[in-house]
């Protein structure tokens, strides 16, 4: 007795299709999931995996996600505690681990994330050995150099998340200051992550027009405007998340 299924579909090609755009994500707490829901909306992944020790929250969040599929074009969304769900992956983004609890600087975080990369690497590297790798997780810059020695991967498939986020709350932060949207506001802020990363105001610009043409004195101690705070307000804004 054949099922509906069989009644409605004949397979001409076996069902197994072997991805070409998959991408894992490890860890799925506030930043794993914003990164699911970005990937999912842009259409990135033909597949997209997910990788928690928290079976119960990751068994929650798949969830969510799968019964959102009617908005995705994303045609498998699949989850696991074991390591054999991101197989195949070209793209695995590491968020696990510890977050800054309330007045801990991102580098006292160093050891425990340590600790957990040294735990979930090798075996992501064993089940997606050409994959590219893009660390999150904090201190971020130094984890990036800590994955790159344990995961043995060429240095230019272990990418940092850097100062991305810092950049793009500086000029979030410029565009509120001029009533400009952050798109027309340009700027970098490069170095470590976090307390000693450093704003370039002779780059800040807006439409093309530097700000330091302006007021040469932008970003000083005597810039009257005290532009310096934007970047105060970047590292501050860290420990408000
Ligand atoms: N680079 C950046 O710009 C940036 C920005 C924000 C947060 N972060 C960092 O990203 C990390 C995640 O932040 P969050 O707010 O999502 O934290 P979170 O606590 O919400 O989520 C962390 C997740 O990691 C999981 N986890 C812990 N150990 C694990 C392991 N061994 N294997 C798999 N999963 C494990 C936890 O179960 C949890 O779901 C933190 O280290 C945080 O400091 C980085």
């Amino acid at each position: 007795m054949s099922t509906v299924k069989e009644k409605l579909i004949e397979n001409l090609i076996g069902e197994e299709k072997i991805s070409q755009s998959k991408i894992t994500i490890v860890g799925t707490g506030a930043v794993g999931m914003a990164c699911a829901i970005c990937i999912l909306l842009k259409d990135l992944a033909d597949e997209l995996a997910l990788v928690d020790v928290a079976v119960d929250k990751l068994k929650g969040e798949t969830m969510d996600l799968q019964h959102g599929s009617l908005f995705f074009n994303t045609p498998k969304i699949t989850s696991g505690k074991d390591y054999s769900v991101s197989a195949n992956s070209k793209l695995v983004i590491v968020t696990a681990g510890a977050r800054q609890q309330e007045g801990e600087s991102r580098l006292a975080l160093v050891q425990r994330n340590v600790n957990i990369m040294k735990s979930i690497i090798p075996t992501i590297v064993h089940h997606s050995p050409d994959c590219k790798m893009l660390i999150v997780s904090n201190p971020v810059d130094i984890l990036t150099y800590v994955v790159w020695k344990l995961s043995g991967l060429p240095a230019t498939r272990v990418i940092g998340s850097g100062c991305n986020l810092d950049s793009a709350r500086f000029r979030y932060l410029i565009g509120e200051k001029l009533g400009v949207h952050p798109t027309s506001c340009h700027g970098w802020i490069i170095g470590e992550h976090g307390d000693s990363s450093v704003p370039l105001w002779s780059g800040v610009n807006v439409a093309g027009v530097a700000l330091k043409s302006l007021d040469p004195k932008l970003g000083t101690d005597s810039d009257k405007d005290q532009w310096k705070n934007i970047h105060k307000q970047v590292i501050e804004r860290a420990y408000m998340d």
